[in-house]
């Protein structure tokens, strides 16, 4: 491969190619960021116009005399008393608990993005009345007795109360700033403008899109004939400020990249102030802290989807995905804000003290282009702003049970043989697995949907060979298509028209993998539908019910364009890219799985692995943190970053076991996996140039603590599945921070070492070099946890420190639960179907647990569509432990049984009876251990999709 490259780079045609690629072997061995090719808020011409503007009276005023007052909204003209330009104003009280604040300009000269597709229904509202009225404010109820909303007129700001408290204000400091769609003063400029005005218009009637049409109601309004700035409404005398163009607003340079700007400046901002509040959480994606930290002195935390090659730990720099949903939390409400905008954006938060000695949490929000359209999710517990925000924007989508067990992956595996190898090898050191995944390197040149044909001639039979073993693959299938006529995939889309367009009109293209490429426009739901037909088995050639899919570079990542990514000016039907960016990846990845649930007609989960995401993206499949490296701070860092991502509605996460970048030591990677096999996707994963570290190539021993580690996550499948099931439901994250479980406790609300998976099971892992203890914190005032190893019980509320040695992954089970494992670990997890299930009843002070079992076919939609599930309530309490049908109208045959159950925290009973619903009596064996408290009892032998009761006697 790198001879390879070196000969790419010796080809004249490739050079910046060749760059790159010399670029990424010095990164290599640096080992550091390059930070000059991103940009900082200075460098950006938008965040540092924004952030010039400093807190202080607002410059806004609400016109209450054009406020209107619907059943489902009110809207209220906004003046800017400077430039006299108006906005309009939209709230919305919405069900569950919800508000929604939009601010548009009253009448663009062109119609402003609106982000389509990210809802997944346009939020019900409820009744929204005036309670009192004066000409400085209007009070709104919002629900209760005592919820309003105080909208105040000179200066503009929103309050949000309970009772006399507020909770939260919107632009209390005075920083809202809404940069109205202009034309460029000097004549050449205006004659630019007009041109794209109209290319505008015409592009519009071709570009007709489901997404596109409110949009394109919106631009029935647009006034086209008032190229004039809006001016204040009528009545109005005072003179508006002459607003004088500043550097930056019509055209930018970084670097040796030119974003012009035809539109101008269009950027926007708004200010939040938490009362009350000091610790914040979420915006995903950044390499840092759970916990969110202050930004004042340094760079706002950035959301921009962007290829960081060697990302640095510990700042605020954009990465791969953004979630612009931020959390705030104390010890009485857990609140929302979803800045619904997919432009580039900056956050800026900074916690202190406020009025009164009140500690307060500032945010404020800055986007490149769009709208504000914020939704305030008033909790008030943690799990009600999980179910708002699921409400918004859906819940996790359910995987393939599969998925959720070991992938195996390297950049690259080298060929049928090598594939054949590897899985040998992992039946050879009894080590289970169910995924191998195939990077770049086996497609035909990087051309997606293909097989390099030297290396992998028969896939079919590669594919059989896997599937005989009950065993999968995912290959790589990337938005970036080489530009080449004998190559099916960019002939059509060229000939379709689905490509991306330049500033100019013509296709967009960019260096990638493939050398010169094409970027499909996925915003386009023709194209997207296109390329999902592209998955059908007679389209893939090769492929088969057992191969999946993992999008990659779909920022997306441009290897020559600004800030390896996409020109700003490149053109998506009417949009700008700067428009959408942040959408790309969730469109690559929406497309991608509706592609696999098509190609089995309708019947098959689909699972589909993104490095791009955005609000939303939860609904089709997982995410990975991307180019992590092998180093300690990585491994630590994976928990936070999984952690945010959780909180903002994507469970499905997880880090390149092992670090992508560089070599771990064997510790490091036993300790990686150890991590890992408590994190919701478990995959490893490691560069093209880096030694081979499958688990048995670092000695007996390390295999040994290897194959632990991993069959510990097998055991524990039920669970993560139960876990994901309800995920699905309920919008709850899989992997949670202690504070969602315990939001009184501020002991948990800045731990980033240690979380929750569900309620039930607390992980600690080893995360630190030469380790030979970790303080792991036990919360819960009057609760117990059980060592899942030895059943040592510990009271909660302390600081529990554990002596560790290489073996140990420190994990506790929560006294008044209970939790099914299968514990006869086989090589994949389908091959585990049908096995029997171990219950750990785990007992609470009070001597009760409850729990739950889940069971389906675990890949096809049947549970949802033909009801084909098994959902039980499992509960002891007074000395009986029952499994009741929890859906008592589905049903699912299975043949798995109760194996054993083991009573953590009990006392020896005389006897031991089960009783099933048919009136069946049996007595059932069983051991006690005086010393762990624990009782055993063997084989109660009942299968477990029906009632029965244990009886303690
Ligand atoms: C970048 C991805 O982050 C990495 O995981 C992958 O191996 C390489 N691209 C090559 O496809």
């Amino acid at each position: 491969m790198i001879i390879a490259n070196v000969v790419n780079c010796l080809f004249p045609f490739f050079p910046r190619m060749c760059l790159y690629l010399v670029l990424s072997v010095f990164l290599s061995i640096t080992q550091a960021v390059d930070r000059s090719n991103f940009k900082t808020c200075d460098q950006s011409a938008f965040c540092s116009r924004q952030r010039a503007l400093k807190p202080g009276q607002s410059s806004y005023r609400a016109l209450l005399e054009t406020l209107e007052l619907s059943d489902s909204h009110l809207t209220v003209q906004l003046l800017n008393n400077n430039n006299k330009v108006l906005l309009l104003l939209e709230l919305y009280r919405l069900q569950g608990n919800m508000t929604r604040v939009k601010i548009n300009e009253l009448k663009p000269i062109k119609p402003r993005y609106e982000v389509p597709d990210v809802l997944i229904t346009d939020p019900p509202t409820e009744l929204m009345s005036v309670v009192a009225q004066d000409e400085h404010r209007v009070v709104l109820s919002l629900g209760g007795e005592d919820w309003r909303l105080i909208l105040s007129a000179q200066p503009f700001r929103l309050d949000i109360m309970e009772g006399p408290q507020v909770l939260l204000s919107l632009n209390s400091r005075g920083l809202l700033a809404f940069e109205q769609l202009r034309i460029r003063k000097d004549t050449i400029s205006h004659k630019i403008s007009s041109t794209v005005g109209s290319m505008w218009d015409k592009i519009k009637s071709v570009f007709s899109s489901k997404s596109q049409t409110d949009t394109e109601e919106a631009g029935e309004k647009e006034d086209t004939e008032k190229h004039d700035k809006e001016k204040v409404s009528e009545g109005e005398e005072e003179e508006a400020e002459e607003e004088v163009d500043q550097p930056g607003m019509w055209e930018e340079t970084f670097k040796t990249h030119t974003d012009t700007k035809p539109n101008g400046p269009s950027s926007i901002s708004l200010d939040f102030s938490l009362p009350g509040v000091e610790h914040v959480y979420g915006i995903p994606e950044h390499a840092d802290g759970l916990r969110l930290k202050n930004t004042d002195g340094g760079d706002p935390y950035r959301l921009y989807n962007l290829d960081v090659f060697q990302y640095e730990l510990f700042n605020p720099m954009a990465l791969y995905g953004a979630v612009p949903v931020l959390l705030s939390h104390n010890t009485h409400r857990t609140m929302g804000l979803f800045w619904l905008n997919a432009a580039e954006t900056w956050v800026d938060v900074s916690s202190g003290q406020g009025s009164s000695e009140v500690p307060q949490t500032d945010v404020r929000w800055i986007s490149e282009s769009g709208i504000i359209d914020v939704f305030i999710m008033l909790g008030p517990r943690p799990n009600d702003v999980f179910t708002q925000y699921a409400s918004l924007t859906g819940t996790q989508a359910f995987p393939p049970l599969s998925s959720l067990a070991y992938h195996q992956c390297r950049w690259n595996y080298n060929d049928q043989e090598d594939v054949s190898a590897v899985d040998q090898g992992f039946d050879e050191h009894d080590i289970p697995y169910d995924f191998i995944w195939l990077d770049i390197e086996h497609t035909d040149g990087k051309r997606y949907f293909t097989w390099d044909n030297n290396k992998f001639p028969q896939p079919k039979d590669m594919l059989q060979g896997l599937l005989d073993k009950r065993r999968k693959m995912v290959t790589i299938v990337d938005p970036h298509i080489k530009v080449d006529s004998s190559y099916k995939i960019h002939t059509e889309i060229r000939s379709r028209g689905y490509y991306i367009k330049n500033k100019d009109g013509g296709d967009y293209e960019g260096w990638c993998w493939p050398g010169n490429a094409g970027y499909p426009d996925f915003t386009n739901p023709e194209m997207r539908k296109w390329w999902a037909s592209m998955f059908a088995y007679d389209q893939y050639e090769g492929s088969m019910g057992n191969l999946y899919t993992w999008n990659d570079m779909n920022e997306p990542s441009v290897f020559n364009g600004p800030e390896v990514t996409m020109h700003k000016d490149a053109l998506h039907g009417p949009w700008e890219h700067r428009d959408i960016h942040n959408l790309y990846g969730f469109y690559v990845q929406m497309a991608t799985a509706e592609g696999q649930i098509q190609r089995s007609g309708g019947l098959e989960r689909p699972f589909v692995l993104t490095r791009a995401f955005f609000a939303g993206s939860q609904r089709y499949g997982a995410v990975w943190t991307g180019d992590n490296a092998a180093e300690w701070g990585h491994l630590k860092m994976s928990i936070p970053m999984c952690l945010s991502l959780g909180l903002v509605g994507i469970s499905f996460c997880g880090a390149d076991v092992g670090g992508f970048f560089k070599t771990p030591s064997a510790e490091l990677l036993v300790r990686w996996y150890q991590a890992g096999a408590y994190q919701p996707f478990f995959r490893a994963h490691a560069h093209l140039d880096t030694p081979r570290r499958e688990p048995w190539l670092f000695g007996p021993d390390n295999t040994a603590l290897i194959r632990e580690a991993v069959r510990q996550r097998y055991t524990l499948l039920p669970y993560w599945y139960l876990q994901f099931y309800h995920s699905q439901r309920t919008g709850q994250p899989v992997m949670r921070p202690l504070w969602v479980e315990y939001p009184e406790d501020i002991a948990t609300f800045s731990i980033d070492d240690e979380f929750l998976i569900g309620r039930d099971l607390l992980v600690h892992p080893v995360t630190d070099e030469g380790s030979s203890g970790v303080t792991a914190y036990l919360p819960g005032n009057g609760e117990v946890w059980y060592d899942v190893h030895t059943f040592q019980r510990h009271d909660g509320a302390q600081n529990l420190s554990i002596p560790v040695t290489m073996s140990s992954i420190p994990v506790f089970q929560r006294g008044g639960s209970i939790i099914c494992r299968k514990n006869r670990v086989r090589r994949s997890s389908s091959c585990m179907e049908n096995d029997p299930y171990t219950l750990y009843v785990a007992l609470d002070s009070q001597g009760n647990a409850e729990g739950e079992l889940y069971i389906d076919d675990g890949h096809t939609f049947k549970h949802e569509t033909d009801k084909q599930f098994i959902h039980r309530r499992l509960s002891f309490t007074g000395n009986s432990l029952s499994s009741s049908d929890l859906s008592p109208d589905s049903q699912f045959p299975t043949a798995s049984w109760v194996e054993q159950v083991n009573i953590l925290g009990a006392q020896k009973p005389d006897a031991v009876t089960l009783t099933t619903t048919d009136g069946g009596e049996s007595s059932v064996g069983f051991e006690f251990d005086p010393d762990t408290a624990v009782l055993t009892l063997r084989k109660p032998g009942v299968n477990a999709g029906v009632n029965w009761t244990l009886h303690l006697r």
